[in-house]
């Protein structure tokens, strides 16, 4: 820099500082009101907006997978792709640890490093080219941070197109950028070629990885949020899991039906006996752990079971609102429609919720119920040892209208013994929803509301008088 040049920014610096604010306490004060504002903007946002929680963390579940928030995807990313350098890929604390501190420390010691004057960008050419590059590159890493680096079918293309665009192009255009600008004095044009071509390869590799990529199909993970959700999960999963021994409304004091435990006799849960002394941590511990000894096989992820920790908690709410008088029950979608005179149900409005209720704890696959499942409307029709009796159109003798009345179907080949017990084995079922089933098998098993509805016949008022002829 010569004296001409100094003078002049000096003239420029003092005219500034004159006219100008000082950092402190003029800028400060500013700084200071605005973090203020966003500060209050935040905690506003946290308490009226918020944020979707996710499902409760289970420590049982071994295939969660951890994944940062997305501000930092691209360090993980980066991670993911440097592992899978043949030698260097093992040494991990390279990639956690030195290379993000080396870009820290080199951006924290610009000011050193830099101390040329200029501010015009051509006079900047080196850190403003290294600078868009790490930028390209950070955002490409972050925007691929869903693939993975080895496919499910164990191709390595998609991750080496990863490493092509996230490790060796940048890496090279460093090496270029730096030889340019210390050793060949290369020309300002060669080197923001050079930039533009590294950032676009780069762009273009990693689109073709997003293209390449198999958009995965996303799980819903179901979270009830409100009250009423979680009961309805909860009695779900109950009706499910539990109704097989304590009956859908957990008064079953006998089991009937369920192998091994004929005849147990148990404490019904629904009474006060066990809903005032159980509290929810021992309710939770013996759901997940079963009672072993007593034949209730543990239900917890921990040990083996298949709900999680949520699921548990879901069916608790459940059981709390439904049956201990302590707790008030919100209003609840009835389980179905009341029927009108002469309305005939269908299976997807009536049957299969009622089912999904009362029977298919039992009726499901790796129980034992005669081969009867009762998951959809085939198997419903179509299934068991004794499918060609347990429903027929219009029969009122079907094995299943008979053994919801309390009657048992004997055994033609042996008199006195029972082929089928009455159903559900536990409990009867309430008046009304035997009347769904008979309504159903009578008119001829329609599936949808709209089958159901063609059916309907309005029932004609009783002829008052009867002209003879
Ligand atoms: C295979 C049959 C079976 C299934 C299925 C079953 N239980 Fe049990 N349950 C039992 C038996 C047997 C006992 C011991 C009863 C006793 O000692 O009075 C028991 C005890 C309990 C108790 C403790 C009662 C007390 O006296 O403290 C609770 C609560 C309970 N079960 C809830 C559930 C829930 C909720 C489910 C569904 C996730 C479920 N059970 C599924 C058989 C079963
Ligand atoms: C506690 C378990 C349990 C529940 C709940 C249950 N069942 Fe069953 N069901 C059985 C068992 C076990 C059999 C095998 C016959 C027997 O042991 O009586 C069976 C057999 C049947 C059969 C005869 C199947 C065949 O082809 O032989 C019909 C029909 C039936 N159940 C209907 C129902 C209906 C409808 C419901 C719901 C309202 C229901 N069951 C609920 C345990 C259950």
């Amino acid at each position: 820099m010569n004296d001409e040049t100094k003078k002049k920014i000096n003239a420029r610096y003092e005219r500034e500082l004159n006219k100008g604010e000082r950092f402190w306490p003029d800028s400060i004060y500013k700084d200071l009101i605005v973090s203020l504002g966003i500060f209050v903007l935040l905690i506003l946002l946290a308490t009226f907006v918020g944020v979707a929680a996710e499902p409760k963390a289970d420590p049982s579940d071994t295939s969660y997978i951890p994944r940062p928030e997305w501000y930092f995807l691209f360090l993980f990313k980066f991670l993911a792709i440097y592992g899978q350098i043949p030698v260097l890929g093992k040494i991990e604390w390279i990639a956690t640890v030195v290379i993000p501190g080396v870009a820290v420390g080199l951006l924290t010691l610009l000011p050193f490093i830099e101390k040329r004057p200029d501010r015009h960008y051509v006079k900047r050419i080196l850190p403003i080219s290294i600078m868009i590059i790490m930028v390209v590159g950070i955002v490409l890493l972050t925007l691929t941070s869903e693939v993975p680096t080895v496919a499910a079918d164990g191709s390595k293309l998609l991750g080496v197109l990863q490493s092509i665009s996230g490790l060796i192009i940048p890496t090279l255009a460093y090496i270029a950028l730096v030889l340019m600008s210390y050793i060949f004095k290369s020309s300002t044009r060669v080197m923001i070629w050079t930039t533009m071509l590294a950032s676009v390869s780069m762009i273009l590799v990693s689109g073709t990885v997003l293209a390449l990529h198999p958009k995965p199909v996303v799980e819903e993970v179901e979270v009830a949020t409100t009250l009423v959700d979680q009961i309805v999960a909860g009695q779900d999963l109950y009706s499910i899991h539990c109704t097989e021994c304590h009956g859908d409304d957990g008064s079953v004091a006998v089991i009937e039906g369920v192998e091994g435990l004929e005849g147990e006799e148990i404490t019904p849960i629904n009474s006060k006996d066990v809903l005032y002394t159980v509290t929810d941590s021992a309710m939770y511990e013996v759901i997940a752990y079963g009672r072993p000894n007593a034949g209730m096989t543990p239900f917890g992820k921990a040990y083996g079971g298949e709900l999680s920790r949520g699921e548990i908690d879901y069916m608790i709410t459940y059981m709390r609102y439904m049956w201990d008088d302590r707790f008030e029950a919100p209003t609840i979608k009835p389980l179905f429609p009341a029927l009108a005179d002469g309305e005939v149900p269908s299976y997807d409005v009536h049957i299969a919720p009622i089912a999904k209720r009362y029977c298919i704890s039992c009726h499901r696959a790796d129980k034992e119920n005669n081969n009867y499942l009762m998951t959809s409307y085939e198997e419903i029709l179509t299934t068991g040892d004794n499918a060609e009796h347990n429903i027929i159109a219009g029969d009122e003798t079907s094995y299943l209208l008979q053994v919801i009345q309390e009657h048992a179907i004997m055994d033609p080949e042996k008199p006195d013994e029972e082929l089928i017990g009455v159903m559900p084995p536990s409990k009867a079922l309430k008046p009304n929803i035997v009347d769904v089933f008979v309504r159903w098998i009578m008119n001829g098993m329609p599936q949808t509301a709209d089958e159901a509805a063609a059916l309907f016949v309005a029932p004609t008022p009783e002829p008052t008088a009867t002209a003879a002829p």
